[in-house]
């Protein structure tokens, strides 16, 4: 193996099977010049993987980390780097009660820092059993609770509570953190703001978007402009809607039938097999979601429709305190595009824009979402009302 494979090796990947497994690039960038430095890696189910994205924020001459990922030894080298630049990594805060994304690489993080404080989100939550901290891999002694042991930093950093919700099978809630020194809000899952061009961790390996750029399995994986952009828009309507409108899934035949062909029998391109088919519009659906020439901010409609939909009060009330923030700037979340323009003004627009829009929306692309949750609904995993259970 060589020197930098073994680097992005993650041997606990059978705990949480993402792609791309057992190999993890990441890629290292300064999102605010000496004092954010965003890590991103990507993460998915089957082909369907979006960046996730792990922060080393500066805090006087220390760090704090929000949002752990897997550590690698190639991200380890470059904390390193800024570790012996700015200062010790004193801080580790997984401010989500649901992200498994983020939960499953901190154990390990863990044991990486082993003199830093770890923070995390109240509500932490096991499937099927909740389970002690320290079984989860998490050290309870260097550990604290947000909201109830109060918050790190809190002369350079707002601390702005999302939920809890309600969601069934545990809570979902996540803090977010405004750091004041650079005007920035990092949120984990609640806001995103997506982009028409492929992010560039993909110029790593653009196979996931290149094998959605395809109409059937038969079709070579061929790297263009095009191709990229393509893939990327089908890849957003997937993670956004899990099961776009616009999806077909060919029946069995035709899927076998297109696959196995000759260049394609390799593990690259899943043996030709391309279990889906794109009908006609699916690129205005793709458009709605993507901005032209920055980001669109926007809630993830798989959110929006699985989380909150009877709990939009929640979701403006948080927006109502981010309005509120002093010299707001910049939103930096853990999905998608990294430092995207935010300020009082976009979240009254995106607050207006949520107020009058039809909510909990059930038709077209947010059809099999809503069918999710109706199921969810009917055999009582989650709750009527979201809201009551944590109203303290
Ligand atoms: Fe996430």
């Amino acid at each position: 193996m060589s020197n930098l494979a073994s680097e992005q090796k993650w041997n606990w990947w059978p705990l949480l099977p993402l792609y791309p497994y057992g190999k993890k690039r990441t890629i290292f960038r300064e999102l605010v010049p000496n004092q954010i430095w965003s890590f991103e890696q990507l993460q998915g189910i089957y082909y369907v993987a979006v960046p996730v994205r792990l922060l080393v924020v500066r805090v006087k001459n220390e760090l704090m980390i929000i949002n752990p990922l897997p550590p690698t030894d190639e991200l380890l080298r470059d904390i390193n780097v800024l570790q012996e630049k700015i200062g010790p990594v004193k801080t580790i805060v997984l401010p989500t009660a649901s992200g498994l994304e983020h939960k499953i690489g901190l154990p390990a993080l863990a044991r990486a820092f082993p003199n830093s404080k770890i923070w995390v989100c109240p509500g932490q939550w096991s499937f099927p059993i909740q389970l002690p901290l320290d079984w989860l891999g998490i050290p309870s002694k260097r550990t604290n609770i947000l909201l109830a042991d109060g918050f790190p930093y809190s002369d350079y950093c707002d601390w702005l509570s999302l939920g809890p919700i309600d969601i069934g099978l545990g809570r979902f809630q996540e803090i977010s953190c405004f750091h004041k020194p650079s005007k920035s809000l990092l949120v984990t899952d609640a806001l995103v703001g997506i982009e028409e061009t492929p992010p560039e961790l993909f110029n790593l390996d653009p196979t996931p978007i290149l094998f959605h750029s395809r109409e059937k399995g038969s079709e070579e994986l061929i790297d263009t402009p095009n191709a990229r952009r393509k893939g990327w828009l089908r890849l957003v309507l997937f993670a956004s809607y899990l099961r776009p409108e616009k999806l077909k899934i060919p029946k069995i035949k035709e899927i076998l039938g297109n696959s196995f062909k000759q260049n394609l029998r390799n593990k690259r391109a899943h043996f030709g097999i391309y279990p889906f088919s794109w009908q006609e519009g699916w690129e205005l659906s793709a458009k709605k979601l993507v901005g032209k020439k920055s980001p669109l901010i926007q809630i993830a409609p798989v959110i929006e429709r699985l989380v909150f939909p009877r709990a939009k009060k929640a979701f403006i009330c948080w927006l109502n305190k981010i309005e509120s923030l002093q010299g707001i700037s910049w939103l930096i979340s853990a999905h998608y595009s990294g430092k995207v323009r935010f300020t009082n003004n976009d979240v009254k627009v995106l607050k207006n824009k949520i107020d009058k829009s039809n909510w909990a929306k059930n038709a077209e692309d947010s059809a099999f979402l809503s069918w999710v949750d109706r199921k969810l609904l009917k055999i009582g995993i989650v709750p009527e009302d979201s809201l009551e259970k944590y109203s303290d």
